[in-house]
């Protein structure tokens, strides 16, 4: 199959190895291995003052075919990293949540979507899962629905099964600490503008692509990030870019953004169940590149 992550930014995005700080793999699983502490070492010593030396170019030169060689064996390594199990969160119709789950069965994405969470037990999303015989989990819990689960009830349900990672995609409600803290890390959200642009409490559906048109911005497009307690506010991870144009209803933009927002998550979603998420030391996740794993963006 054709590796599609090419598409989660222009080239141009991507950084070379060389040009990062120290870099961090996602799982904690394989963070520990000695194998990530030497690539770790390897990028800081690539990065440390690189002068015309003969010496220093030669160590520089030999760090880069070893970070060559650990990324290799690292490639060689994908083949058995485990199929991870995704919980997706929905509110509305889960057009996202579908794509996501056709590309975990057409095998694009390494994982398997094993739980659906949605605050409205008939909305779109929870039909289709049912339909697909997802196991579908009431949360929050209501007044008048026996069958909504606590905040410790679902950590204990996703627990239960094996969850890996998290995927918000059109959860309207707020997503509590514990939660956050029981996955750290682990769960991705994706927002309908170029955040922090157009996001925050209030900003969803419909009104998103108001505010874009009325503010004037020619350019709008889905962000994905990683969640933490307040809407919105997380630390980026991939964004793509459409066009806001002069004659555009919300509606036409809304189209427009969707499109792009399968594409991105399917591709985002892909990369972390490939264990391609790599955190910068100041704190900001990268996906490196499938075809050149040397590249970030
Ligand atoms: C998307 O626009 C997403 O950005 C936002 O909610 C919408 C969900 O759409 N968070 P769908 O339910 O996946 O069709």
């Amino acid at each position: 199959m054709e590796p599609r992550v090419t598409c989660l930014c222009p080239k141009s995005n991507f950084s070379s190895l060389t040009n990062l700080k120290k870099l961090s793999l996602f799982s904690p699983s394989i963070s520990h291995s000695p194998l990530v502490k030497s690539v770790n070492m390897v990028c800081l010593k690539t990065n440390s003052h690189i002068t015309s030396s003969p010496i220093r170019g030669c160590l520089v030169q030999s760090s880069l075919k070893k970070v060559e060689h650990l990324i290799s064996e690292r490639e060689h390594s994908l083949v058995k990293i485990k199929r991870k199990k995704l919980a997706v969160f929905v509110s509305g119709g889960g057009s996202n949540f579908r794509s996501i789950h056709e590309a975990c069965i057409n095998g694009f994405v390494h994982g398997e979507i094993a739980v659906l969470v949605t605050n409205k037990g008939d909305c779109g999303g929870a039909v289709y899962a049912r339909e697909n015989g997802i196991q579908v989990l009431q949360f929050p819990s209501k007044k008048g629905e026996p069958d909504g689960l606590s905040t410790s009830d679902l950590v204990t349900a996703l627990r239960n099964a094996e969850i890996d990672f998290v995927i918000l995609a059109g959860y309207l409600k707020l997503i509590p600490l514990q939660l956050i803290q029981a996955y750290p890390r682990s769960i991705l959200n994706i927002h309908p503008s170029l955040l922090p642009a157009f996001g925050g409490k209030g900003y969803y559906g419909m009104k998103v692509h108001k505010a874009v048109i009325a503010s004037g911005a020619r350019y709008s497009g889905p962000t994905i990030h990683f969640v933490d307690e307040h809407y919105d506010t997380g630390r980026i991870l991939a964004q793509s870019i459409v066009p806001v144009l002069a004659t555009d209803t919300a509606e036409e933009l809304a189209a427009r953004v969707l499109k792009e927002e399968h594409k991105l998550y399917v591709d985002v979603t892909a990369a972390l169940c490939e264990e391609r998420i790599v955190w910068r030391d100041d704190g900001v996740p990268l996906i490196q590149s499938k075809e050149n794993p040397n590249n970030y963006c």
